[in-house]
């Protein structure tokens, strides 16, 4: 069992993915969903978004320890290059760079693919996730007031963009690849080279 590791997330993961958001759900306005999903819903979401964007676990002595992934923002044919973002980690596990592995990994899949433009939705406030989305070199965009009413209040969305540097031009390349159709060993290179960020990977014990 490896120490520490990035990887595609799998439906065996869903347990633990539901363990880390549940309390999210029912307990804070981190998540405007209000409902905890059941272990059927993370899995049939897993198995639609892993068709077309990263899914990612992060894991520690074998133990989900954080998970991220892209996902749809619209539905409209136009916005193909567009990804929004999900990212939670364990309480925990957080401020030792879990989600800046998954992150990385996950910007560099999605670059691969060919999207150009990532979107955070923060409900704030939330210091953590909007100094997170800076530190990868998002810009704030909008704030939507009083947009969520969750747990008997109104709560304000942050909106925030990167646009990918130096993506593919959808004029030459076309609509971003499906997971399937990804290179192989480009892949498993970003994953390796995300998980090198992680303490107790093995480069990172070694450097
Ligand atoms: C936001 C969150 C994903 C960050 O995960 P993490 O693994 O703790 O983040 P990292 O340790 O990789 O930190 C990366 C950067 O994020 C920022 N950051 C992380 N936690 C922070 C905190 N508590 N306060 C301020 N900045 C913080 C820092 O810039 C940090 O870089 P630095 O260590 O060089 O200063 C995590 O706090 C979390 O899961 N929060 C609850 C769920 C959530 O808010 N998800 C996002 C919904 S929009």
């Amino acid at each position: 069992m490896k120490n520490a590791e990035i990887r595609l997330a799998e439906v065996e993961d869903a347990r633990s993915i539901l363990e880390i958001y549940a309390p999210y759900v029912a307990n804070t306005a981190v998540t405007l969903t209000s409902k905890v999903p059941t272990l059927e819903q993370v899995v049939q979401t897993m198995l639609d978004i892993k068709k077309h964007y990263p899914y990612l676990v992060c894991t520690r002595q074998g133990e989900v320890v954080g998970f991220a992934y892209a996902y749809k923002l619209r539905p409209h044919e136009a916005y193909r290059w567009n990804a929004d973002l999900a990212i939670y980690i364990d309480p925990r596990f957080q401020g030792k760079g879990v989600a800046t592995a998954l992150y990385t990994a996950l910007f560099q899949i999605l670059k691969i693919q060919g999207f150009c433009n990532l979107y955070a939705v923060i409900t704030i406030p939330n210091d953590a996730s909007v100094a997170l989305h800076h530190h990868f070199g998002f810009k704030e965009l909008a704030i939507m007031k009083k947009s969520g009413f969750k747990l008997g209040a109104w709560h304000d969305d942050l909106y925030m963009e990167l646009k990918i540097p130096g993506c593919c031009d959808p004029g030459t390349f076309g609509a971003p690849l499906p997971m399937n159709l990804l290179n192989k060993n480009e892949l498993a290179t970003t994953l390796a080279m995300s998980t090198a960020l992680l303490d107790g990977s093995p480069q990172k014990v070694g450097q």
